[in-house]
C-alpha cells in the first residue's frame, strides 16, 4: 500500500500534491484529509480564492484499479484533468458556458474530460436551431438555449440577451466551440479576459471562415489548431495553445478537419483548465505572449 501510494505521488509529480491517506476505489475520487491549502499555489497567491481557500480536505482523483497494482493509462494523462481540490459536498468548480452553432464535438470533449471535474459547464447557447450540440448539452442536463440573430433587432440586442442569460446561470468563462457568430465589444466587456475560441488553423494564418479551405488553397503542408482569447477582431486575440499536424498529401477539407479533430479535443480542454485556474499570464516583454504556469514563475 505504501509503495502504491508512493508510485501515485511520484507519477503525478508536477500536477499533484501531498497525500496523507489514499483509499483505493475504482474510478472515483479518494480523499486525503488534512491538507489546508491548494498545493499548487503559494499562500500569498490571491488567486487561490475560487478553489482552495476554504478547503480542509484535499481530493486526489486518480484511477486506482486494485490494491496491489497501479495500471491503466499513464498517470501523467490521468493527472492532466483527473484531479480536483475541494471539500466533500462543496461544488467549487469553475463555471463555464459553451457557445456553439453545429455538431458540438468540441463541446462533447469538454463534457467528457473536464465537466464535473475542473469546471462545470453551466450553460450551452447556440446561434442555430437544431444544432446537434444542443442535444449533447441536454443529454447531460445542462441548460441549453438558442439565441438566433434573426430573433433580435440587431447583434447588440442579441449579445445583450445572451450575456444576461449566461450571467444568470453563473458563467465566468465563455468558450466558443464552433460558434459561427461574432461577439461585440459590449459582450466581451461582460466577461473580461474570459472568452476563448478554438480555431482550425495556426493563427495568424487563415483567420475567419473556411480556415481549412483557405489553407488548402494556399497549398500548406502543415495544418493546425489554435485556442486563443477572443478580442474585438476576427481570431486575433492572444494565443493560449497551438498544435500542428503535417499533412503533406491532404486534398480535401474533410480529411484535414478529421485529422485536426483529436488535436482540438485535446487542446481546448487543456486551455479551459489553464484559464479557469488563472494560470496564464502575459509575458512582460510581449503582452500578446501568454505564459502557462504559476504567476510567480513568470
Ligand atoms: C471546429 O473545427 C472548430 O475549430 C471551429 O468550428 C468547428 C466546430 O466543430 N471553430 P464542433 O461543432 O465542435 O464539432
Amino acid at each position: 500500500m505504501r509503495q502504491n501510494l508512493a508510485e501515485v505521488i511520484l507519477a503525478c509529480a508536477g500536477c499533484v500534491v501531498v497525500a496523507v491517506v489514499v483509499r483505493p476505489v475504482d474510478d472515483q475520487a479518494v480523499a486525503a484529509p488534512g491538507a489546508q491549502r491548494c498545493p499548487e499555489r503559494g499562500e500569498d497567491d490571491e488567486r487561490d480564492d475560487y478553489r482552495c481557500e476554504h478547503f480542509d480536505v484535499l481530493w486526489l482523483r486518480v484511477r486506482v484499479p486494485t490494491l496491489s497494482s497501479i495500471e491503466g493509462p499513464p498517470a501523467t494523462e490521468q493527472c492532466d484533468f483527473g484531479h480536483s481540490y475541494r471539500a466533500a459536498g462543496v461544488s467549487e468548480r469553475f463555471p463555464i458556458a459553451v457557445l456553439v452553432s453545429g455538431t458540438g464535438t468540441n463541446l462533447q470533449a469538454l463534457l467528457d474530460s473536464v465537466h464535473g471535474r475542473e469546471v462545470d459547464v453551466v450553460a450551452v447557447a447556440s446561434s442555430a436551431h437544431g444544432a446537434q450540440a444542443l442535444e449533447r448539452a441536454r443529454a447531460r442536463d445542462i441548460p441549453a438555449e438558442v439565441f438566433a440573430r434573426g430573433a433580435y433587432a440587431d447583434r447588440a440586442a442579441r449579445d445583450g440577451a445572451l450575456a444576461d442569460w449566461l450571467q444568470e446561470r453563473g458563467a465566468r468563462m465563455i468558450v466558443l466551440a464552433g460558434y459561427m457568430e461574432l461577439l461585440g465589444a459590449s459582450f466581451l466587456a461582460r466577461f473580461p479576459g474570459a472568452v476563448i475560441n478554438v480555431h482550425p488553423s495556426l493563427l495568424p494564418a487563415f483567420p475567419g471562415l473556411a480556415a481549412v479551405e483557405q489553407a488548402l488553397a494556399y497549398g500548406v503542408k502543415v495544418f493546425g489548431v489554435t485556442v486563443h482569447f477572443v478580442d474585438e477582431g476576427v481570431d486575433s486575440g492572444p494565443v493560449i495553445l497551438q498544435g500542428a499536424l503535417e499533412l503533406p498529401d491532404a486534398r480535401t477539407p474533410e480529411e484535414v478537419l478529421a485529422a485536426l479533430r483529436p488535436l482540438e479535443h485535446s487542446l481546448l480542454p487543456r486551455a479551459v483548465v489553464l484559464v479557469a485556474r488563472g494560470e496564464l499570464v502575459p509575458d512582460e516583454r510581449n503582452p500578446r505572449r501568454m505564459i502557462a504556469g504559476r504567476p510567480s514563475e513568470g
